[in-house]
């Protein structure tokens, strides 16, 4: 979570305002982290989950344990239905903590949120 805090410090959150950080743990124990990133093009925006998901991928690693979600509300920020898909591609059934700046908000399982998923076993 204190990853995630810090990334979100990164946001470029322009448009929207609503700056978000991610933080997402590998099987090593390395954490990655992302922030999301507007674009006057609104719909090229990627968000914190995204980033943190290719930037690990991209580095390299192939197992994760977890993600750490953090937005500045009092009601938990959860992953937006394509972060779901791509976390649930290359993470599988994560647990996904969400907290805002200042305390844990829940716990819950990828597969509890993405139920019924398409992924390769359907191909
Ligand atoms: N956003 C994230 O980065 N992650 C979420 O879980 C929810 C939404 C971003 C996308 C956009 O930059 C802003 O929050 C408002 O939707």
């Amino acid at each position: 979570m204190a990853a995630a805090r810090g990334a979100r410090d990164h946001a470029r959150a322009a448009y929207s305002g609503f700056r978000v950080g991610a933080a997402l743990e590998c099987a090593d124990g390395a954490i990655v982290t992302g922030c999301n990133i507007e674009n006057a093009t609104y719909g090229l925006t990627l968000c914190a989950e995204r980033v943190a998901m290719f930037k690990a991928i991209s580095e390299g690693h192939r197992r994760f344990t977890r993600v750490a979600v953090v937005a500045d509300t009092e009601a938990p920020t959860s992953p937006c239905g394509p972060c779901r898909q791509i976390l649930w591609e290359f993470g599988g059934d994560l647990e996904v903590i969400l907290a805002n700046l200042h305390e844990e908000k829940g716990r819950y399982r990828l597969a509890d949120l993405l139920p019924l998923p398409f992924d390769a076993r359907m191909l």
